[in-house]
């Protein structure tokens, strides 16, 4: 946990946010509770906590809750204390009333009292506000204090994300350890990857890193020598000689701050020709869009230059034809990247998306497109100082997607389906890096930096 004044600054700026657009009655929380593979609680999965509760209350334990008075400014956090069973099972516990003190908040009550306060609430007609929950047991737990009908409140959900889109010192620190972190799990990857190895193998090997000096991933690794699945994880399959394999994976710090990097490699250490051509396509869309990340620009306009310079260098090796800009309008770039160049990160990797993308990632003044690729972008709103975002343009050649584009007449005669054929067996190749928006421009987080260039690369095999 952070320090208690962090907690109190956070949850004094979501009450003024909201006060300042009109809002009435309370904020209901629910942190997260333990959830069982079978039934019993000898077989809980690993806890994992809500991140908006680890925002504004950081305590790290199950079934916790919380109440905000918009009205009175009064706080209170609720859980309960344990008893004898549980401390032969789970061993002593720190009072309730302590671990809400650490968080700056000094009135508690059993959690049986949470629904007394906000069917109460509900019952002297005051509003009950709280954040939509991808966790049904949650939903259910909010319907039964709150009513059936009661839905998420768009105000505070918007109010949260007004926060937590821009990040505090505290949390750029931790950032920067996971970026660290992350370095270190990606160079296992680097040092084991080899034909003859699992891929699975390697991901196992990152993941024992991961969990033991941090929370663990941010998300389930990606390792795939069919790069051009956008999310494969790695699964029972040998690494083969000459293709080229797609790490994509993160590391989660103990305060939940995440990482989340990819690096695309030969599996043999050495690219042929023709991967070392995309790859360099790859890499220069990932640098030109890092140099113009700064504040002022909309992502989405920099999700556009990466792909008009996409297709410009595609078309020099002959896979599209044409105007660039029509190109690009019409939404070529999406055969290619048929997602976007990257998504708010921070206590999620896809930071706040539970809340809906397009509150997290647009301006209010944005919408978002319907084409392949641009409609796919998850972060397209103007940056301003404190962003976290990623940059992670890729290439890849999905045959399904090709051969659609073809029968519908997708390609507008823009693409050379017939060279486009000789890709059918190259995979993808995504890069991707962490980046903080700052006052004049932009910085990549963590310390250090994986091979990028396709010298770096080589040269990293070759040790
Ligand atoms: N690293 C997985 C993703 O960004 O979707
Ligand atoms: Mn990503």
């Amino acid at each position: 946990m952070f320090e208690s004044s962090i907690y109190k600054q956070r949850r004094a700026a979501l009450l003024e946010a909201m006060r300042a657009a009109g809002q009435h009655g309370i904020m209901a929380f629910l942190g997260n509770s333990d959830v069982t593979s079978q039934g019993t609680h000898g077989s809980v999965f690993r806890f994992h906590q809500d991140s908006a509760w680890v925002y504004f209350f950081g305590v790290d334990r199950p079934d916790w809750a919380a109440i905000m008075d918009l009205d009175s400014g009064e706080e209170k956090m609720y859980a309960d204390d344990v008893d004898l069973d549980d401390i032969v099972w789970m061993g002593p516990q720190t009072p309730v009333a302590e671990m809400a003190a650490w968080t700056g908040v000094s009135a508690s009550a059993p959690m049986s009292q949470w629904f007394a306060d906000v069917q109460r609430a509900v019952g002297n007609g005051r509003r009950v506000h709280f954040l939509p929950t991808f966790r049904k047991h949650n939903l259910l737990r909010l319907a039964a204090a709150a009513g059936q009908d009661a839905v998420a409140s768009e105000e505070m959900t918007k109010a949260v994300i007004g926060l937590r889109l821009i990040k505090q010192e505290c949390e750029i620190e931790e950032l920067d350890k996971a970026g660290d972190l992350g370095f270190r799990m990606h160079e296992i990857a680097l040092n084991n990857l080899r034909p003859g190895a699992y891929e699975d193998e390697i991901a196992a090997l990152m993941e024992y890193f991961a969990k033991s000096n941090a929370w663990g991933l941010s998300f389930e690794t990606i390792l795939t020598q069919h790069g051009e699945t956008l999310h494969n994880s790695a699964s029972h399959k040998q690494i083969e000689k000459g293709n080229l394999v797609v790490v994509d994976a993160g590391v989660e710090s103990l305060e939940h701050y995440v990482s989340d990097h990819t690096r695309t490699y030969p599996s043999s250490g050495k690219f042929t020709t023709r991967q070392r051509e995309i790859y360099q396509i790859v890499l220069d869309c990932h640098e030109q869009a890092f140099s113009q990340i700064r504040p002022g620009i909309t992502y989405r306009q920099v999700h556009l230059n990466t792909v008009h310079l996409m297709l410009e260098e595609l078309q020099a090796l002959g896979l599209v034809k044409g105007d660039v800009d029509e190109m690009v309008a019409k939404g070529i770039g999406g055969l290619f990247m048929p997602h976007g160049l990257g998504h708010n990160m921070g206590i999620d990797v896809h930071d706040m998306e539970e809340y809906g993308e397009d509150l997290v990632g647009y301006d209010p003044d944005q919408t978002r497109a319907k084409q392949l690729g641009l409609g796919n972008l998850r972060m397209a709103r103007k940056l301003v100082p404190g962003h976290v975002i990623t940059d992670e343009p890729g290439i890849y050649f999905i045959p399904a997607l090709i051969e659609k584009f073809k029968k519908e007449g997708l390609g507008y005669g823009f693409v050379n389906y017939q060279a486009l054929e000789g890709y059918y067996d190259f995979g993808g190749i995504r890069i991707e890096d962490d980046i903080l928006v700052t006052p004049d421009g932009a910085r990549r987080l963590g310390h250090h930096r994986l091979p990028a260039t396709v010298e770096e690369i080589e040269a990293a095999f070759r040790q």
